[in-house]
């Protein structure tokens, strides 16, 4: 079975070449674990994100690091003037997006594409908003994805980040952490074809700043009138902040020292 570092010792290069072994071996089970293993919430998470877009009629979306496409598809079914792009480093995820995406019609409107959230491959201001489902966790460097979404969302756009986050309602703090550090990796034993990969999931949820820093970390990163909602107890959180309509001079070149 493989091993991977704990987060917390992983430099940038290193972080990114385990996300990328994670993802490589992920896609044959991983919707279905996904459901399993947040009992279906992400579902209804996915879909709370997708009504805060607030798609323009034709406005268009990137999904960055898109996966097996589930919120660019709940998007498209959101917002059905609407198109989306949706980028990823890992060919296989995208391979398996690109079968739902046909198999659910849309074809016409959401376009699947290699691209790294570190360099998104677009102009300035290409998109109506830019959002990211369960990614940001597994960017070496936070602050830089966040300053590419801002890069390619129109002024006035939103940027929207939902994640898993170890910060629950008190009385669910203490179950959480069970199901995180024991449940979650036994049930991943007997049902992945890849189990280490959720030993670092559970790792790098449990890692990932509280709502209150990651609001601060978008508002460094140049983003306006950012806010945060709990979702289920607060095992996940949506992000929401705008582009300003009228762009300020440049944020701090490296954000802050959290993109590590
Ligand atoms: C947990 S999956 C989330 C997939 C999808 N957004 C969802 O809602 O299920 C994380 C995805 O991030 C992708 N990823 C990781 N690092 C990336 C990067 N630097 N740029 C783009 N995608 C990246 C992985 O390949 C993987 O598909």
């Amino acid at each position: 079975m493989r091993r991977y570092p704990a987060v917390a010792t992983l430099g940038p290069k290193s972080h990114a070449d385990v996300v990328s072994d994670v993802f490589a071996t992920a896609h044959p089970r991983y919707d279905l674990l996904n459901r399993l293993l947040s009992f279906r919430r992400d579902v209804g998470w996915r879909a709370f994100a997708a009504e805060r877009m607030r798609l323009p009629p034709a406005g268009k979306l990137l999904d960055v690091a898109t996966g097996t496409a589930d919120l660019a598809i709940a998007a498209a079914r959101r917002w059905p003037g609407a198109r989306v792009t949706g980028i990823d480093t890992a060919e296989t995820m995208l391979r398996e997006g690109r079968r739902k995406v046909t198999r659910g019609g849309l074809s016409g409107r959401i376009e699947l594409q290699r691209g790294d959230a570190l360099a998104i491959p677009f102009p300035a201001g290409s998109f109506d908003a830019a959002a990211v489902a369960f990614g940001m966790r597994n960017f070496p460097d936070r602050p830089g994805a966040l300053r590419e979404m801002a890069r390619v969302t129109a002024p006035g756009g939103r940027v929207l980040v939902l994640e898993m986050t170890f910060a629950p309602a008190r009385a669910f703090r203490a179950p959480y952490g069970v199901y995180l550090r024991r449940i979650l990796p036994f049930l991943a034993r007997l049902l992945s074809p890849n189990p280490a990969a959720y030993a670092y999931l559970a790792d790098s949820i449990m890692r990932f700043p509280g709502p209150e820093a990651f609001s601060e970390i978008m508002r460094r990163a140049g983003l306006a009138a950012v806010e945060h909602h709990a979702l289920t107890f607060g095992a996940a959180y949506l992000h929401v902040g705008r582009v300003p309509a009228v762009r300020e001079s440049s944020p701090p070149p490296n954000g802050t020292p959290e993109g590590t």
